[in-house]
C-alpha cells in the first residue's frame, strides 16, 4: 500500500470521541488547568537540613513537571514549626528566604503544570517523638486500636482563643509565601483528621465557646482561614480546600455535615474543593468509604456534593483507570481527578493515561499479613519511590519490604533528632 493510500485511510477513520480528561479547566479565579488529572498531595519527607525545599525535592518536582498532569499539589507544608505531620516536612518559617520556595514552584511549572502548595497543621495527629504535647480543639487524644499504637501520639492540650487567632494568621502567612514564591495557589488541608478536620468533628471538638458546638461553630476556623487568605492574596491566586466526605466514625463528621460545610464554603471565593475521607483512626483515604469500591472511593459522595457545590470539584482516592476517570468527568460529578500512589511508581502517570499508552496505572505493593505493618510498609515503599525519583533514579519496589520499613523508621527518627535541634535553634533566635 502506498503512503498516500495510508494517509487517506487515516482521514476516513471515524473520529474518536475526545476524552474529557483532555479538556482544559478554567477556574473561578481565571486560572487554567491544561487537563483534568492532578498529582494529589503526598508528604515527600524530603525537606533539607533547614526544613526547606532542597535539591531532592526540587528534582522530584522537575520530574513530575514532565508528568503531563494539569495540576501538581505539593505534599503538606507545615504552617507552624512546632507542629509537624512527619519528621521530614517543609516548614514555613518567619524569616524565610523565598529562593528555595521559588525554585520549587518553578521546577513543577516548567512544562506547563500548575503548582499549588498544600498547607496544613496536624493538631493532635502529631507523633509523640515529635511533640509530647500537641495542640488540638480539645484535650482528646488520638486512639488507634492495638497496644503498639497506645503511646504513639501525645495527649493534646486545648488551644486558647489567642492561639487559634495565631493559627489563622499562620495559614494566611503561608499562603502569602506560596503566592510570592510563584505557586499558582494553595490548598488548605481540612481533611484526614488534621487540625481543621479535628475542629469539624464533634468527637475531637468538645469546645463550648464559639469554635465548638453546632457545625456552624465547628466550621468557623476553616471559614476564617479561607476568608483570611482570600482577603490578602490576588484574585488570580488559587485557593482550595481538601475536605472529608466523612470521617467514617460513629458520632464523627458525617456526609450531611460535609454537605453543609460545602454550602458554607459556597460564595467564599474557592477555586477548587478536593474530596477525600478518613483520618488516622479510620484511614478511609487509603482504602475507601466502606462501600467496597475498588476505584474512585468518594465518587458517590461527589455526585451528592455536585448538586450544591458552586466551585470545581476534585476527588482523590483509588483512581487508577482512564475509563473510570473519564466517566467521572463526563457525568459532571468531578472536574478534576486526583491520583497520588500511581505518580510515585509511574512519574509519567498522567501523560500515559492521556495519550492512551496505558489504560490503567495500578502499582501493586505486596501486602503483609499484619494490617498495622502492612500500612507502615506500604507508606515506606511509596516514600522510597519519592526519594529515588528525587535522586534522579527510576522507581523500583524494595527487595525486602520489612527491611525497607525498618530503614524508613530509622530515617524518621534521625529526621526527628534534626528537628529537635532545629526547634532549639529557633528558640535561641528569640
Ligand atoms: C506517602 C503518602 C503521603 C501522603 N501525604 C499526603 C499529604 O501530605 N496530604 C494529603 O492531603 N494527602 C496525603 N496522602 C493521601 C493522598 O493524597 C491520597 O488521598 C491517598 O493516597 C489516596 O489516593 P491514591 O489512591 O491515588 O493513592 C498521602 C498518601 C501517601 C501514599
Amino acid at each position: 500500500m502506498s503512503r498516500k493510500v495510508i494517509s487517506n485511510w487515516r482521514q476516513t477513520m471515524p473520529a474518536q470521541p475526545k476524552s474529557p480528561l483532555h479538556e482544559p479547566l478554567t477556574l473561578p479565579n481565571g486560572g487554567i488547568f491544561s487537563n483534568r488529572i492532578a498529582k494529589a498531595s503526598m508528604e515527600e519527607s524530603l525537606a533539607d537540613r533547614r526544613f526547606l525545599p532542597g535539591e531532592s525535592l526540587i528534582r522530584l518536582y522537575e520530574r513530575w513537571g514532565r508528568s503531563g498532569a494539569g495540576l501538581l499539589l505539593t505534599g503538606n507544608v507545615m504552617v507552624d514549626p512546632n507542629a509537624l505531620t512527619g519528621p521530614g516536612n517543609v516548614i514555613i518559617q518567619k524569616k524565610n528566604d523565598l529562593d528555595d520556595f521559588k525554585r520549587w514552584a518553578e521546577a513543577g511549572k516548567r512544562e506547563g503544570s500548575r503548582m499549588w502548595m498544600q498547607i496544613n497543621h496536624p493538631g493532635r495527629q502529631t507523633f509523640g517523638f515529635l511533640s509530647k504535647t500537641p495542640v488540638a480543639p480539645s484535650a482528646v487524644p488520638v486512639k488507634i486500636p492495638g497496644r503498639m499504637f497506645s503511646k504513639v501520639f501525645g495527649v493534646p492540650r486545648a488551644l486558647s482563643e489567642d492561639e487559634i487567632r495565631r493559627i489563622i494568621d499562620r495559614f494566611v502567612q503561608a499562603a502569602l509565601v506560596a503566592e510570592e514564591s510563584g505557586f499558582d495557589g494553595v490548598e488548605i488541608h481540612a481533611a484526614h483528621g488534621y487540625l481543621l478536620n479535628q475542629f469539624l468533628s464533634p468527637l475531637s471538638n468538645r469546645r463550648e465557646d464559639r469554635w465548638g458546638g453546632p457545625l456552624e461553630n465547628r466550621a468557623l476556623l476553616l471559614l476564617e482561614i479561607v476568608s483570611g487568605i482570600r482577603s490578602v492574596v490576588k484574585r488570580t491566586f488559587g485557593v482550595g480546600v481538601k475536605l472529608n466526605s466523612a470521617d467514617f466514625q460513629n458520632g464523627g463528621f458525617r456526609e450531611e455535615d460535609a454537605i453543609r460545610v460545602i454550602e458554607l464554603l459556597n460564595g467564599k471565593g474557592l477555586d477548587l474543593l478536593e474530596i477525600s475521607g478518613g483520618n488516622y483512626e479510620s484511614p478511609a483515604m487509603q482504602g475507601g468509604d466502606g462501600t467496597g469500591r475498588r476505584e474512585a472511593y468518594f465518587l458517590e459522595f461527589a455526585k451528592k456534593a455536585r448538586t450544591i457545590a458552586r466551585m470545581p470539584l476534585m476527588s482523590t482516592g483509588g483512581f487508577r483507570s482512564a475509563k473510570i476517570m473519564e466517566e467521572a468527568v463526563r457525568s459532571g460529578a468531578l472536574d478534576m481527578i486526583g491520583m497520588a500512589t500511581p505518580f510515585a511508581f509511574e512519574p509519567d502517570a498522567a501523560s500515559k493515561l492521556l495519550s492512551g499508552e496505558s489504560e490503567k496505572i495500578d502499582p501493586i505493593i505486596p501486602r503483609l499479613s499484619n494490617p498495622a505493618f502492612n500500612s507502615l510498609s506500604k507508606m515506606a515503599a511509596i516514600r522510597l519511590q519519592l526519594r529515588r525519583i528525587g535522586e534522579g533514579k527510576k522507581p523500583k519496589l524494595p527487595a525486602f519490604l520489612i527491611g525497607n520499613m525498618i530503614l524508613d523508621q530509622i530515617r524518621g527518627r534521625k529526621n526527628a533528632k534534626r528537628y529537635k535541634k532545629f526547634l532549639m535553634s529557633l528558640e535561641s533566635d528569640h
